[in-house]
Formats: structure tokens, sequence, C-alpha cells
């Protein structure tokens, strides 16, 4: 069996999304894969108790207990490496990452940014959208490598800027394809 682990930092939305992929679509039976367990840099992660309710371990692992970033990725990693990981997925998780970690996890660690890479890494993506006079924004699914937001690209969907958006209207369309194409490249992630 392929072990999926993911990542997250508050609602989990995305992490959400791929459960109920997994079992709408019997990944366990077709892809040979399950998601393991979901790790969360915050207690109060509405995410974990969805993970808990589907029987999915959890784990959490509050950063400010840790003096350095390196620490803090070095107890992540023996963390995800108990459950065996053949796919290590962000969905949300808002820590930046060492390039020891991104290293260990070369070609099996993935992310999914809320905007059109190359354009607007890092954060607040929808508001400098909006206030670039975009027509399109979207979402990216991309490989990790040691730069932010930088790494090939799996998946991409657009979605317009309507006239009178907000970020939060934005965000919130976006999400909609984040549900779509997130799913979609996890398991194209497991048929390789
Ligand atoms: C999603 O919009 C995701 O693209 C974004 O955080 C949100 C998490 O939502 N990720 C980043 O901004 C990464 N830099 P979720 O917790 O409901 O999945």
């Amino acid at each position: 069996m392929k072990n999926i682990v993911i990542l997250i930092s508050g609602g989990g939305s995305n992490m959400a999304a791929i459960v109920r992929t997994a079992q709408q679509e019997h990944w366990e039976q077709r892809l040979g894969a399950r998601v393991a367990a979901v790790v969360s840099n915050k207690a109060d992660a509405k995410g974990l108790a969805f993970a808990r309710e589907h029987g999915i371990a959890t784990a959490v692992l509050d950063h400010r207990q840790f003096p350095t970033r390196e620490a803090f990725d070095a107890e992540l990693a023996t963390t995800i490496d108990s459950h065996q990981p053949d796919l290590v997925v962000l969905a949300g998780f808002m820590r930046i990452l060492t390039p020891g970690f991104v290293a260990r996890y070369a070609g099996r660690l993935i992310n999914i940014h809320p905007s059109l890479l190359p354009a607007f890494t890092g954060l607040h993506t929808h508001q400098r959208a909006i206030d670039a006079g975009c027509k399109f924004a979207g979402v990216t699914v991309h490989q990790v490598t040691a730069e932010l937001d930088v790494g090939p690209i799996l998946d991409q969907a657009v979605v317009p800027v309507l006239p009178n958006d907000t970020a939060d209207t934005l965000a919130a369309r976006v999400l909609t394809q984040e549900h779509v194409i997130y799913p979609r490249a996890v398991a194209r992630m497991l048929q390789k």
C-alpha cells in the first residue's frame, strides 16, 4: 500500500477533498494508496477533526516549541517517516521548509499554491492579482523544490477575476477549483 501523508495548518479543505476523492474513487483498490496520516503545525487546525472522523492518524507538531526551523523540520520528518510515505502533500501548510527537508522528499513532495505560477509567489495572492488588474487568476499544483513556490508544474486551473471581486470572493472561486485539481494531481503522482 502506498502511503500519502498530508500536511495542513488550517481549514484543511484541500485535505478533505483528497480524502473524499480517495474514498469515492476507491484509491485503495484502484491505486493501492491511502491517506495514512494528517500532520498539522497547529493544534487548533480545523482539518484535524475531519481527519480523525475519517479514521486517519493525526499528529500535531507546534513549530513554536522548536528553537530553529531545522529542529522543527527534523522532528516533522521523523513524524512523517513513521508513516512510510510515498507522497507528502502540502495542503495549506503555511511553513517555509528547509532545503534539507525538501531534499529528503525530492520527487515525492507536492504543494498547492493559489495563483497561476510563476505569477504571485508568496502570500496575499488574490489581492495582488486584483491589484494588478488581472482578468484571470487560478491555482497551481507543483513539485516542491528548495525555492519557495517554484518547481515543476503538475496542474493548473484558471478562474475569471470579476469586476467586484474582493480577495475573499476570488479566493472562494479559486478554492473550488483547488478541490478539483489537487485530488487529480495526487492520483496522477500515485500512478507513476
Ligand atoms: C488554499 O487556498 C491553498 O492554496 C493555500 O492555503 C489555502 C489552504 O486552504 N496555500 C497557500 O497559500 C500556500 N502558500 P485549506 O486549508 O482549506 O486547504
